[in-house]
């Protein structure tokens, strides 16, 4: 087997808190365990990886070293470095297939399996996870989907079970047009797809429009999920800064100079940063799009869980010119499982796009579709929203009161006015990798502000989320979050940190 080759493939990222011996570190194990790197494979001598990886020697012994301590090598003195021949458990049944080297080139984001095995499952045992977005499964409305569900029985119609079209359940479709039209986005049946969550919406955007090397715009900051597709897909990530307001001087300049494909933008709570796009910068930004004839596609999860005043109009009920493709989902208003979002795009877009999602699935889940109709042809939504807005409230100000209570001055926040999250900003000295290896040992978790930036931008930042537990298991995660903030605090203060220093990071 070509190791070399199935190494060359480990991408580094100086930018990143994460030590670069850790990367390699993590790189390696993910190999070991899926059996790129089978037992008894010889690992290269420290001097050939480090220049395969660029990285100092040391930084490999380090690597290395690390690896040993936990099982993973062994080093036979005067032989080399090896794969263990019992790794820890894998659970893998194929140890024979070097699958790294089968896949086609894919994206992986450095942080992306640190951040798996740290952000458990949110309502697994004694953590408190604040990482995931999703709604409280308490608030799952079970009794409204078997009431839903029952009301349907004696008519429901075998037909509706087969192979529908893979535009949608069309009754779900007209429901979802009429539903939209009232909230002020006009839409017809035909200008609806249904689609397995907005994630796969974005995906079939992004098969639709985008060939490598393509430019887009994104804000920066923005959702993990949206750099991640345009990334396999080989776009290039053009960041506009979303402090707040919107640049549109920069995002003038991106389209002229770059003629981007589309821009991807959260108008409203945006993830990560809970910001709402002022309607003035809405309308500035529509009457660029409109002029240079650019694309904007507007992900809206969470224009429906507001806690004060609602958003300004969407981007889609300002669009002048029909350029606006809109994504909206049920995950976070109903839960995330039922998997069911829609895109609302010109007749043409919604074609193209049913088009590639036919070699994707042939259609979504008819029984969801068949109870979302039925939610939204009863009604059923209205009192469920008005529930989780008051509830969410409460608990948006439960966490911000504890984090003045117990995480001040060392992070500050905005108070978001709907949406699932609050961005907290840390003082410099702090990493958010560092902080959450810290929170781990105390049992809670949140997302690391670097996961949200494309380029492997360092950020100062966290997400927590505050929708999935109550106000007094938020205040306790909070509190501990204060603890481990001081720890963290504590040690940078004692440590000179290396990228401050200007020394080699390894
Ligand atoms: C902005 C944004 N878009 C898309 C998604 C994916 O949602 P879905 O469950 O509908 O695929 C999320 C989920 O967190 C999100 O925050």
């Amino acid at each position: 087997m070509d190791i070399t080759k199935t190494l060359s493939g480990i991408h580094l990222n100086a930018a990143l808190s994460l030590p670069l011996y850790l990367q390699i570190v993590t790189a390696l194990t993910v190999k070991i365990q899926d059996c790129t790197l089978p037992a008894g494979s010889k690992l290269p001598p420290e001097r050939e990886l480090s220049r395969l990886l660029g990285v100092s020697r040391t930084t490999v012994i380090n690597a290395y070293s690390l690896l040993e301590e936990r099982g993973l090598v062994s080093t036979r003195v005067g032989s080399g470095t090896f794969v263990s021949s019992e790794p820890a458990a894998t659970g893998s049944p194929s140890p024979t297939m070097p699958w790294e080297q089968l896949f086609t080139p894919g994206y992986k984001a450095p942080l992306s399996s640190i951040m798996r095995s740290i952000i458990a499952s949110p309502t697994a045992d004694d953590t408190i996870s604040m990482a995931a977005g999703m709604p409280d499964p308490a608030f799952y409305p079970v009794d409204m989907i078997h009431a839903l569900l029952d009301s349907r029985r004696h008519s429901l119609d075998l037909a509706d079970l087969g192979l529908i079209a893979t535009e949608g359940y069309l009754p779900l479709r007209r429901s979802i047009a009429a539903w939209q039209s009232r909230l002020g986005k006009t839409a017809s049946p035909e200008q609806i797809l249904v689609v397995s969550g907005s994630q796969q919406g974005l995906f079939l955007i992004v098969k639709s429009f985008i060939e490598p090397r393509d430019y887009v715009i994104l804000e920066s900051p923005t959702y993990l999920g949206a750099i991640q597709v345009l990334e396999a897909a080989g776009a290039r990530l053009l960041c506009l800064p979303s402090a707040g307001k919107l640049d549109l001087e920069i995002f003038e300049d991106y389209l002229i100079r770059y003629r981007p494909k589309f821009f991807y933008t959260m108008a409203d709570f945006q993830n990560p940063t809970g910001r709402v796009m002022s309607l003035s910068d809405r309308q500035e930004l529509i009457r660029l799009a409109a002029r240079h004839r650019l694309t904007i596609i507007e992900d809206d999860p969470y224009s429906l869980l507001y806690y004060g005043s609602p958003p300004p109009p969407s981007l889609k009920q300002l669009d002048t010119y029909g350029g606006v493709i809109h994504i909206g989902t049920f995950s976070k208003t109903l839960f995330p499982g039922l998997r069911t979002g829609w895109v609302h795009a010109a007749a043409p877009v919604i074609n193209r796009l049913a088009q590639e999602k036919q070699y994707v699935d042939l259609h979504s889940h008819n029984l969801a579709q068949l109870i979302l109709h039925t939610c939204l042809e009863e009604d059923a939504l209205t009192p469920h929203l008005a529930k989780v807005r008051r509830e969410y409230k409460k608990r948006r100000n439960a966490m911000a009161a504890a984090i003045r209570k117990y995480c001040s001055p060392t992070m500050d926040f905005d108070l978001a006015e709907g949406g699932l999250y609050l961005w907290g900003r840390l003082t410099p000295a702090i990493l958010p990798t560092e902080l959450l290896r810290q929170a781990a040992t105390l049992g809670i978790s949140f997302v690391p502000g670097d996961a949200f930036y494309a380029h492997g931008a360092v950020s100062h930042e966290i997400r927590l989320c505050f929708a999935t537990h109550d106000e007094e298991r938020l205040s306790e995660g909070i509190r501990r979050l204060g603890r481990a903030l001081a720890a963290t605090g504590a040690a940078a203060a004692t440590s000179v940190s290396p990228a401050a220093a200007g020394r080699p990071i390894i």
